[in-house]
């Protein structure tokens, strides 16, 4: 993802490499933002749901038995550009995202559109899906979800027989996100999934982590998690999905499509440009100390939603 400049690269075509050059104005941003926060603006509200609890959660058979992170580890190196590019940025700057009142709009291709409160969504049947992920960075970690298939949601608004894809936008509040001042994606952070991929029992909205709300830098109150693809189609803080005919165009690949795909499912085999998808660092390890496996290990659940596919050609 954002990776320092390679020599042999051309500044052009890395969206992301200026974004280090321009370190300096974000921190200002952010530190202007910080004021406004400690004048009251946000402050309070956007805290009011950190750390509140669930209980009695169900368990799932889709769980792996592998051992999760910590929630410190989980919650404290994270990916999430709309408040800075720095692994430690949205647990330092994620706390004033204003998660109350959030709605999330189901449109386009769909014969029931609605609008769902997220006080509404946080009572469909939530269940503990413990699930690997691989950020396309090449590290990984085990993480305990707490969420509902996403095929829920689908089945309720019945999606029309043109609806092919699903696109899920994700929020964008210049006043709590530094981030968003900045070029270094186009915002919104848009993801999408084929129909089929997105009704896939595995791929959940997830709107907490162990036994608690999502932490605001985990992409609170609600996002998508689709384990056997790259971290990076997981879009947090999901505003609006839109069921649609086309295949979207999602955030990485507007920024550098010549490095990431609309599939983006884990490939040992298809290495990035720049550096090798072989093998992973499996957090909090300092060095690579695993071999990626083709579907991040889902592939018996998943490979026959890309029978007869090229998977190099659909990267
Ligand atoms: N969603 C939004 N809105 N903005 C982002 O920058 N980063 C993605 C994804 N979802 C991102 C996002 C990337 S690159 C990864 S690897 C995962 O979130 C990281 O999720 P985590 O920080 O909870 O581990």
């Amino acid at each position: 993802m954002l990776i320092r400049r390679p020599d042999d690269i051309a500044p052009s075509e890395i969206t992301a490499s200026d974004v280090y050059r321009r370190r300096r104005e974000f921190v200002q941003a952010a530190g202007m933002l910080a004021l406004g926060a400690a004048a009251g603006a946000f402050a309070g509200r956007s805290q009011a749901q950190q750390g509140v609890k669930f209980a009695g959660i169900a368990k799932s058979a889709f769980s792996t038995s592998e051992k999760p992170n910590t929630f410190k580890d989980i919650a404290g190196y994270n990916n999430f550009y709309e408040f800075g590019t720095d692994k430690d940025d949205p647990a330092a700057y994620a706390g004033r995202l204003r998660t109350r009142p959030w709605t999330v709009v189901v449109e386009g291709e769909v014969h029931k559109p609605r609008t769902f409160a997220i006080e509404e969504l946080l009572k469909f049947p939530l269940e503990e899906r413990i699930y690997r992920l691989r950020c396309v960075e090449a590290w990984s970690m085990v993480i305990p979800w707490i969420g509902f298939e996403f095929n829920r949601i689908a089945r309720l608004v019945e999606p029309t027989s043109r609806a092919k894809f699903v696109e899920f936008h994700t929020a964008v509040q210049p006043e709590t996100m530094p981030g968003v001042r900045l070029p270094v994606l186009e915002w919104p952070y848009v993801e999408g999934l084929r129909i089929d991929e997105a009704m896939h029992p595995l791929t959940i909205l997830s709107v907490g982590l162990y036994d608690q709300v999502l932490p605001n830098q985990c992409g609170a109150p609600i996002r998508l998690v689709v384990p056997w693809k790259y971290g990076f189609k997981s879009g947090k803080s999901i505003v609006r999905i839109r069921f649609v005919e086309k295949q979207p165009r999602i955030a990485w690949e507007k920024a550098a499509p010549h490095e990431y795909g609309f599939y983006s499912n884990v490939n040992p085999n298809v290495d990035h440009p720049r550096w090798s998808q072989r093998r992973e660092k499996r957090l909090p390890a300092f060095f690579a100390n695993r071999e990626t496996v083709i579907f991040n290990g889902y592939g018996e659940q998943v490979a026959k939603l890309y029978a007869g596919m090229d998977l190099k050609k659909f990267y």
